[in-house]
């Protein structure tokens, strides 16, 4: 049967991850979390001291060659897990730390042409499911299958909240709230590849949807779409 390419877009904590990752097991794909990359690339910008308290933009797109991200899957879970610069980085890159300064990466011309790069090289033999802001705008605009997922900023806060919480983090409701919007704002509004619907994906919203119910109703629809392609 042939592979497709599937796009998995939308706002922050609309559980994109969950039912990107579900779809690429239960299909055989390789799952992609751009965000990760992202991510990774703000960590790297915090050690540097190239964001925080001052910003040195030009520093940081200098330093970008020096940059070496990888994907590499814990033999225990086998999740992929995020390196950078051969340490793992997987649980930093989570934290609120990395979430508050992101957005500010992530409207970087020269970073995202990088990781943009980086992604349709991961991408090219398809069979692959990506999940991020610009994949079926910009890194897959081919792709045969785009998604876009949306949910209230309340109930995506309230997502993450309990995430961070398990994790032990200390932060409040409404400081993750703060956060999910200030991040819908600038990841929308950026000049450069802004968070948009796709004119062809479908969107999902799961407000008041259970992420397993939602998932699926998109694993029977990528089969249907998978089928035609046959
Ligand atoms: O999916 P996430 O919340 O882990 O993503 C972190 C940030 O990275 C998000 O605020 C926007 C940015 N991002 C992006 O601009 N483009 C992508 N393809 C993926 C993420």
């Amino acid at each position: 049967m042939g592979k497709i390419t599937i796009a998995v877009d939308g706002y922050s904590s609309t559980g994109k991850s969950t039912i990107a990752k579900r779809l690429a097991a239960a299909l055989g794909y390789i799952y992609v979390d751009t965000g990760a990359m992202y991510r990774a690339v703000t960590l790297f910008a915090l050690n540097n001291g190239f964001i925080g308290t001052q910003d040195d933009i030009l520093g940081l797109v200098k330093q970008l060659p020096k940059i070496k991200l990888k994907f590499v899957p814990n033999k225990e879970t086998g999740r992929s897990e995020m390196y950078l610069n051969g340490k793992n980085v997987e649980e930093e890159i989570r934290t609120m730390k990395v979430s508050r300064q992101v957005s500010k990466v992530a409207a970087i011309g020269e970073v995202r042409t990088k990781l943009v790069e980086m992604q349709q090289q991961m991408g090219k033999d398809k069979g692959i499911v990506m999940d991020g802001r610009d994949i079926g705008t910009v890194v897959f605009p081919d792709a045969e299958l785009k998604l876009f997922m949306t949910a209230s900023p309340e109930i995506r806060a309230t997502r993450r909240y309990k995430e961070l919480l398990d994790k032990g983090e200390k932060v409040t409701f409404e400081e993750v709230l703060k956060n999910v919007q200030e991040r819908d704002r600038i990841d929308s509004t950026r000049s450069i590849s802004p968070l948009k619907k796709a004119k062809d994906a479908i969107e999902f919203d799961n407000s008041d949807m259970g992420l397993e119910e939602q998932f699926e109703r998109i694993h029977e629809f990528a089969k249907r779409v998978i089928g035609k392609g046959r």
